[in-house]
């Protein structure tokens, strides 16, 4: 833990008078141009080339030590290589690794227990990725429409607008954002987007499709949009207007839940549960794509066999290591540790946004965090080249939406690692004031 205070400590010592990037180290350009020969062009990467991973801690592979603070996308939440996690996928796969459903496995019925135990559901269908999973609550939400509500039109599914649930040809035709969606046509029906956080055009939305409205479908924190906290009343009066509407309410906690915002799920900072939960990226830490959709029986029972399913969901590797994230995060006090460091970051990114110029305010919750920057000098692309300029300073973020840059460590982060990040952050900063 030291480790990381001190190499950063190091290189902050190596004050820059204006904001020039540090060109890669040779074995991360070489790995940098390899991949760049023939691998797509799907994702722009920050340029630092990750070899290996403990905890918070990450190194490139010219052997620099940095923090992360995006966790994968919250997917890494208990820590780069937890070893139970790691034990339990290692245990597992050298034991029984994939078996499909054609044949029941000797671990998914303990996984499911486990699951619908801890999170209050009667049943659980186990995907791979979040955009499955998130798939799966509409497919599973259209079916409770047809054969339980009634539904004799179109079945719909309301979403809000910058919405973010992936990659699919489902995902995109919900999605609001032009990049990832022009190009790919045609959409697929079925859906309408309402303004997040207006419950007036909720229910305007809810009254004008009347009775063929299967779900209301959210993230209880629009992640991706950059971290937008909606107001407490707003999670509770979705789920009013959900039993008063008669159709059901999915929360895609894909993002935002085991523990990342300081309660193992984020709905449960204001008492609401959903009818329909989707889980996905910390559900294993990182170790394995697994993913969940809890619900009780009225809406999971109506999917027969034959019609839906997953040639990898529910493997025992999958259950093995999901129990050992969810263990682990209650077992070592992740969720508390994410809203306490949380708080303590919420403090220290306010001390900045009153400091620094480019740095014009800040949001979140526990240790899923935002800090909005003031990119008129460079539209666009200033929040990147923050990104850049803590990079060199020992620490990993990348923005999301142009001037937001998002700030999520693994929830097993101590102070003192909290207190580097943010002496970097602020030097970073400090470029540009
Ligand atoms: C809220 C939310 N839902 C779903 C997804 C999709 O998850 P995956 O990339 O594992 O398919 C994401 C990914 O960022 C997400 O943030």
């Amino acid at each position: 833990m030291m480790r990381a205070a001190t190499t950063i400590a190091r290189r902050q010592a190596r004050t820059l008078s204006a904001f020039a990037p540090q060109p890669l180290g040779p074995k991360s350009a070489s790995l940098v141009a390899r991949e760049s020969k023939v691998g797509a062009e799907n994702y722009a990467p920050l340029p630092v080339v990750l070899a290996k991973g403990d905890g918070c801690r990450v190194w490139d592979a010219d052997g620099e030590e940095y923090l992360d603070f995006l966790s994968a996308y919250s997917a890494v939440n208990q820590g780069h290589c937890h070893p139970k996690i790691v034990q339990a996928l290692s245990d597992q796969a050298g034991t029984l690794g994939l078996t499909s459903r054609a044949f029941y496995n000797d671990v998914l019925g303990e996984y499911c227990e486990f699951m619908t135990s801890l999170f209050g559901y009667e049943r659980l269908l186990p995907m791979n990725s979040g955009v499955e999973g998130s798939e799966t609550a509409v497919k599973l939400a259209r079916r409770w429409a047809y054969d339980v509500k009634g539904v004799k039109g179109d079945a719909v599914v309301i979403m809000a607008e910058n919405n973010f649930w992936g990659r699919s040809i489902a995902a995109l035709s919900s999605s609001s954002d032009p990049t990832c969606k022009e190009g790919f046509g045609p959409y697929a029906p079925g859906f309408d987007l309402v303004p997040y956080e207006d419950l007036a055009k909720l229910e305007a939305a809810l009254k004008k499709h009347g009775a063929n409205v299967a779900a209301v479908m959210l993230e209880p924190i629009q992640g991706e949009a950059g971290v937008v906290v909606p107001p407490d009343d707003y999670l509770p009066g979705v789920k009013a207007l959900c039993e008063k509407y008669n159709c059901l309410m999915v929360a895609d906690e894909v993002q935002t839940g085991i523990g990342r915002t300081g309660k193992l799920l984020a709905v449960d900072h204001v008492n609401v549960r959903p009818d329909i939960l989707v889980l996905g990226k910390a559900l294993s830490g990182g170790a394995y794509p697994v993913s969940a959709v809890l619900c009780d029986s009225e809406i999971m029972l109506n999917v027969r066999p034959g019609e839906h399913g997953s040639t990898y969901g529910g493997n025992p590797v999958a259950a093995r290591v999901a129990m050992a994230a969810l263990n682990a995060l209650i077992d070592e006090g992740m969720v508390e540790n994410a809203q306490r460091m949380g708080d303590i970051l919420d403090g220290e990114l306010k001390r900045l946004v009153s400091k620094r110029k480019i740095a014009l305010d800040t949001r979140g919750r526990g240790l899923l965090r935002a800090l909005i920057i003031d990119d008129a000098q460079k539209p666009g692309e200033l929040a990147y080249d923050v990104c850049l300029a803590m990079r060199d300073r020992g620490v990993l973020a990348k923005p999301t939406h142009g001037n937001i840059i998002r700030l999520a460590p693994p929830l097993v982060i101590d102070e003192a690692q909290l207190d580097a990040a943010v002496s970097s952050l602020d030097e970073a900063l400090a470029l540009w004031d």
